[in-house]
């Protein structure tokens, strides 16, 4: 078992990785995403999902793209003119009983950009928005069975939170 520096030192390291982007993304900027930028992104998620969802996205933009309200954020990772990644995420105040806290709800990674350090520099960009916000935490949610997602958010130092989620199916 790690002694309590040893895991001290190994959570210093993580939060790290989420204030500082990594040295390896030569190149990748991160920006609020432009109503042009769309069709790279809903191409992006269709390559992760399988589905084009246009209106979706379209609305997704309305709501957290330009001029979105105060405590939305809609980024995206521009290499050379190209989108090859994007997050998006909100400050929600006081739900679930909790104080206002950073929420990210979408996090995507060009399949061909992948393990360069996008999808951190993309979470180093979001978390220093919710920083600038005011909020000092950020939480996610994430399907039980999405490894590769749970990785990356425990590569970050993300941990479960003192949550539980709970769902019903409704009768028609
Ligand atoms: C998860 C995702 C965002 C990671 O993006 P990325 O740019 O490849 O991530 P990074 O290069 O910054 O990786 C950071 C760390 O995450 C972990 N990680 C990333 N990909 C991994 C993989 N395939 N297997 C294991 N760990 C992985 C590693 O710890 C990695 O650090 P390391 O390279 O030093 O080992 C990307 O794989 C993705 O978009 N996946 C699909 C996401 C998805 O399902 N979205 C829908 C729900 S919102």
């Amino acid at each position: 078992m790690k002694s309590d520096a040893a895991a001290h030192k190994a959570t210093q390291r993580r939060s790290a990785r989420i204030s500082t982007a990594r040295a390896d993304t030569g190149g990748v900027t991160t920006r609020p995403a432009r109503r042009g930028d769309l069709e790279e992104v809903i191409a992006i998620d269709a390559a992760v999902t399988g589905i084009v969802k246009r209106d979706y996205w379209r609305s997704i933009y309305r709501r957290y793209g330009d001029g979105a309200q105060a405590g939305r954020q809609f980024l995206v990772a521009d290499l050379a003119g190209r989108v090859c990644g994007f997050i998006i995420g909100e400050v929600r105040d006081w739900e679930f009983g909790s104080p206002p806290c950073g929420w990210v709800f979408a996090i995507d990674v060009d399949p061909e950009a992948r393990l360069s350090g996008v999808g951190t520099r993309l979470l180093a960009a979001i978390c220093a928005g919710f920083r600038r916000a005011g909020v000092t935490r950020v939480r996610t949610m994430l399907a039980r069975d999405n490894t590769l997602i749970l990785s990356f958010f425990r590569s970050q130092g993300m941990m479960a939170a003192p949550f539980i989620p709970l769902e019903i199916a409704l009768e028609p």
